[in-house]
């Protein structure tokens, strides 16, 4: 009778040991779950239903750059139009003229103007002309430290790169003022110019048109200012008489090339 007492405690004690072990192993499993969700949290975690889509984050629209042109400068007779201060507010009516003549060229962005224009910046871009930096709230970057002027400059690069989805790869500084320690700190190219018709000054189409005809070049690098409606105006007499004459209107990259290094440029090498 004892003995069978003992075997019956011994296989109550073997029950209440093995149940033991299953609750302390189920217990573990669960810690180790809970750890490992939370070392590595889950890519898709929603409490929603299964039939119900994960909820997307929405992202920016961004313009569909235009295909890359086959332009040879080394071969054909470029110019480069450009355009710095803007945009403003006869930006799009400048990008009317050059999409009727098929004519590329390239906008010199002030960050603080950029802020107002974002789908101008858009259509700019995606029609296939280049948008560079040309500070944030343009300023004499030589009369700022190198480390400020590069700061403003990023800034600007860094806003135009939210608005097209494409880093500027090219600066023209504000009047052009720059020094060494300023294009080793900004470290990008530096687009200066070889034809000024001081549109600024002159605020009369003929004059300004004339200027430019007068003075072009091969390789040349045309500065020009589109927040000026005069100079927007000047703009179809100066494109088609450059056409007519044999010019192909390009954008920097396409005259200069692209991965230029940290320097200043006034016009192509040829
Ligand atoms: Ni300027």
């Amino acid at each position: 009778m004892k003995t069978m007492e003992h075997a019956a405690e011994r296989q109550g004690l073997r029950d209440k040991l093995r149940t033991l072990a299953a609750i302390t192993a189920a217990t573990s499993s669960l810690l180790a779950c809970s750890n490992a969700a939370e070392a590595t949290p889950p890519t898709t975690f929603t409490t929603a239903t299964a039939t119900e889509a994960p909820v997307p984050i929405p992202t920016p629209e961004l313009p569909v750059p235009a295909p890359t042109r086959a332009v040879d400068c080394m071969v054909q007779r470029c110019i480069a139009l450009t355009f710095d201060d803007g945009p403003g507010i006869y930006t799009e009516q400048l990008l009317d003229m050059l999409q009727e003549r098929d004519a590329k060229a390239t906008f010199f962005v002030v960050g603080t103007e950029a802020e107002g224009f974002v789908p101008t910046i858009q259509r700019t871009h995606s029609e296939g002309h280049q948008i560079g930096t040309h500070s944030w709230s343009h300023k004499l970057l030589t009369r700022m430290s190198a480390a400020d002027a590069a700061a403003d400059t990023e800034r600007t690069n860094k806003l135009v790169f939210d608005i097209t989805g494409k880093m500027p790869t090219i600066m023209r500084p504000p009047y052009g003022g720059t020094n060494q320690a300023i294009i080793d700190e900004i470290a990008m190219p530096e687009i200066l110019w070889s034809i000024d018709p001081q549109d600024w000054k002159y605020k009369s189409s003929h004059y300004v048109a004339n200027h430019i005809i007068n003075h072009a070049h091969r390789g040349a690098i045309v500065l020009m200012h589109d927040i000026h409606g005069t100079t927007v105006d000047a703009v179809p007499e100066v494109v088609d008489t450059l056409l007519a004459q044999g010019y192909t209107l390009v954008t920097i990259d396409e005259l200069l090339g692209k991965n230029l290094p940290p320097d200043t440029y006034r016009q192509q090498d040829i």
